[in-house]
């Protein structure tokens, strides 16, 4: 059985927030996301028996997807296909590919961009290879086509690199300095949200109302940049103002929702700082940025106003910030 045999090779990859600047970064605006690497995907290559070709095996999905019957438009056969092309083996092996993850689906945490990114890996590594950071990206950001149509590569740049960035579509992901660690407490209102539905109904309302739609996203382009300031300076008090402000913009584009509002008001009656949805919208998660003393108390409050799930994570870390500040004072 395939599960006996030897591992070839494994690969992962962390979920993702976007701080600022989702759907306005699909029309050519900055945003600003951040690896989350308290869940992740992880895939596994094992020897198939002789013959078998590829076999894709995903139980959280209860699916097994045999490479050679796969339909085209398949995700993950995809990010299989191109990666074998990529890695150019004389023959397609016998292996069978296991991959499992942590990452909400659905949930505005780029779960479909961590999972191509950890099969990429595994694959690679089974070739005896390891793919550099651009060209993870580039071969994830094929198979998001496939689960969103016009896919701003924001998600598959952060899995990739696996840092926090400054990302604008069709230039080279900036690193994002963080001055100062903060805080986040992510949660989830249990309502899934495709992807693809939220970005074409944005893109309806922009093509029915284009001058709305422009300032609002140049709008959300001016925080992005001022949050960029912020995180790179450690001016954190600076930072949950402009997310309440991201929030409003998105409120006006549509693509907030009840539930994603009623975690919104209970974290900032806790004390966060700010909050807005993460992603797509309309359901999934959200974030709020909280002093670290008060994380468990915001995550206790949205967990009594419906979430279905909280995380706490830092983003930056500590130890590198207190030496960059010795540096600078030595
Ligand atoms: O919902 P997610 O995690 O796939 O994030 C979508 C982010 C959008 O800006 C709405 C779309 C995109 O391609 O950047």
């Amino acid at each position: 059985m395939a599960s006996d045999e030897a591992l070839l090779g494994r690969g992962t990859a962390p979920g993702k927030v976007i701080l600022f600047g989702e759907h306005a970064v699909v029309y050519g605006r900055p945003a600003i996301a951040v690896p989350v690497t308290r869940v992740r995907a992880e895939a596994r290559i094992t020897a198939a028996s002789r013959g078998s070709g590829v076999l894709i095996q995903a139980p959280d999905l209860a699916r097994t997807i045999a490479l050679a019957t796969a339909p085209p438009d398949d995700p993950l056969a995809e990010i299989v296909r191109i990666t074998l092309s990529a890695l150019g083996l004389p023959s397609t092996p016998d292996w069978t590919v296991t991959v499992r993850s942590t990452i909400p689906i659905a949930a505005g945490m780029g779960s479909g961009a961590a999972v191509s990114a950890a099969i990429a890996q595994a694959l690679a590594a089974a070739g005896g290879r390891a793919f550099p950071p651009q060209t993870l990206s580039e071969l994830v950001y094929q198979v998001e086509r496939l689960y969103h149509g016009t896919p701003s590569g924001v998600d598959n740049t952060v899995v990739s690199y696996v840092r926090p960035v400054y990302f604008r579509r069709g230039h080279p992901p900036l690193p994002l300095d963080i001055g100062r660690p903060f805080w986040l407490v992510i949660g989830d209102t249990g309502v899934r949200s495709a992807t693809r539905e939220v970005v074409g109904d944005v893109r309806r309302a922009w093509q029915a109302a284009p001058d709305r739609y422009e300032r609002l996203f140049d709008r959300i382009a001016a925080l992005v940049d001022a949050a960029r300031a912020a995180i790179e300076q450690g001016d954190i008090a600076a930072l949950g103002p402009l997310m309440n402000e991201n929030q409003q913009l998105l409120v006006e584009m549509g693509v907030s929702s009840l539930e994603l509002e009623r975690l919104i008001s209970a974290a900032r009656a806790q004390g966060a700082a700010g909050a807005k949805l993460v992603g797509a919208g309309r359901g999934g998660n959200m974030i709020a940025l909280v002093p670290p003393e008060r994380a468990e108390e915001v995550a206790r409050a949205l967990q009594r106003a419906g979430a279905v799930r909280t995380m706490i994570t830092q983003v930056g870390d500590s130890l590198e910030s207190i030496r960059r500040g010795r540096e600078a004072a030595s």
